[in-house]
């Protein structure tokens, strides 16, 4: 389709294509057996109140940014795209590695996506479709070419081990998506995002907030600093009302109906929530993605995980609809419809290979170049120290900033 643009001129219509995925676990297993040596609860009452048999835990020496990374690599390797070649890196995160910089900033750097934006975006559990929703819309718009938005979690860090009402629920993860304009129709076709703020108390990590203030909006509430809290039965609730509703919602936004729907990826929290959602969009639950049993919940993580998981398990055909959906704290909630389109055979990139031994050799470059950079700041700084002749230290500094 040609639209009009500001000049009055015909430009052709822009679509955001998802063209890339890529995921990221810890190794670590913790099987709900291990659980009862920590809190007392059943591998018998976990698996029947949720389905969850077990979730990774992050190593010593892995963080939502190196998981993060990981799976963005990946997605860049699927994509064949240089991380030069990306203009928006979008992190949708509960568990950043700071408050800033940005967890996204991080990864920026790593990859060495050296003309890319990057920003953390917290919507809890529906972060990676607001996510996958605020790339479409700068690529449909003509403002960028290419994104990539990654769900990364390690919720690990914010469990309080001690609630056995939270802790056997969530594990860590991270999945990417590289999506990418073209004049190609398909990709992203609509979202319903949606907050509840009323909600807040009921699932939330209080991380900078008082509870000296007797502003009511400002409270932990008795809740742990830096520990999650959640009214499981309430989020329950609200879960199984807003899945149906929200996906009944962007299918009439995108002209369609559920019968053309191939497939569903929700995220993952809670076997008897993906079944009532099933009943109540009236499809067999088959429909749906679930790998729940092998995660647990990751939070902003689970629905891309979830995805590259059904494309490795060869689940989707050029053309297909699918849709996305989250739910979380917030409360938010997002659903997303997407025409699933090969581009590559649409727009035949070749050299896929060679291509990726250069990203490698270029990742390789980009680490250590960060780590000359430090290098040199730790020098400059024993010279200041010794020497206060600022003129030749700030010329060695000049030197490796340009490198
Ligand atoms: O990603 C963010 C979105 N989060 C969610 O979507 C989570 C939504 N909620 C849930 O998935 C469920 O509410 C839970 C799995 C968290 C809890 O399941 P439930 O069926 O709602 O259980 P409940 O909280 O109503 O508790 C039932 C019983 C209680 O015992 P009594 O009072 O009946 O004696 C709990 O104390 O189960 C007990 N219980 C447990 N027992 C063994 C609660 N947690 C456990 C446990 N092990 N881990």
């Amino acid at each position: 389709m040609v639209l009009p643009n500001s000049e009055g001129t015909s430009a052709p219509r822009l679509y955001a294509h998802i063209v890339g995925w890529g995921m990221a676990v810890p190794e670590k297993i913790l099987r709900n057996q291990d659980l009862e040596a920590i809190v007392e609860t059943s591998d018998e009452w976990i698996r029947t109140r949720t389905g969850i048999r077990e979730r990774r835990i992050a190593g010593e020496r892995e963080s939502t940014a190196s998981l993060g990374l990981k799976a963005a690599r990946k997605a860049l390797d699927v994509a064949d795209l240089f991380p030069s070649e990306i203009d928006l890196i979008i992190v949708a995160t509960s568990t950043p590695e700071n408050i800033f910089p940005s967890t996204a900033s991080l990864i920026q750097n790593w990859l060495g996506a050296s003309r890319a934006g990057a920003f953390d975006l917290s919507a809890a559990c529906s972060g990676f479709v607001y996510g996958v929703d605020m790339a479409a819309q700068a690529i449909r718009s003509g403002s960028i070419k290419a994104a990539l938005v990654i769900g990364a979690e390690t919720m690990s860090r914010v469990l309080d081990w001690q609630d056995r009402g939270t802790c056997i629920l969530f594990g860590d993860g991270a999945g990417a998506v590289v999506l990418k304009s073209s004049t190609v129709e398909g990709g992203v076709l609509s979202s319903v995002l949606r907050s509840d703020g009323s909600g807040g108390d009921l699932l939330g990590i209080p991380t900078v907030g008082s509870e000296d203030l007797d502003n009511p909006d400002f409270f932990t509430n008795g809740h742990k600093m830096h520990k999650m809290y959640m009214n499981g039965g309430e989020v329950f609730k609200f879960a199984t009302r807003v899945i149906g509703e929200s996906i009944e919602e962007a299918l009439v936004k995108a002209g369609l109906t559920i019968e053309d729907l191939s497939l569903i990826v929700p995220h993952q929290a809670n076997q008897r929530i993906i079944q009532a959602a099933a009943r109540a969009l009236k499809v067999d639950v088959d429909i749906f993605v679930v790998n729940l049993d092998r995660y647990g919940n990751t939070s902003a993580a689970s629905i891309p995980i979830a995805l590259c998981e059904a494309v490795q398990a060869d689940r989707m055909r050029p053309n297909d609809y699918i849709a996305f959906t989250g739910f979380g704290g917030g409360l938010t909630w997002a659903s997303m419809i997407v025409q699933w389109t090969d581009l590559k055979s649409a727009e035949t990139r070749t050299g896929v290979l060679s291509n990726q031994r250069r990203r490698q050799i270029s990742y390789w470059v980009v680490r250590w170049r960060s780590q000359l950079r430090r290098l040199s700041k730790s020098l400059n700084q024993f010279l200041q120290r010794i020497n206060p002749r600022r003129g030749r230290i700030m010329r060695l500094r000049d030197k490796v900033d340009q490198l």
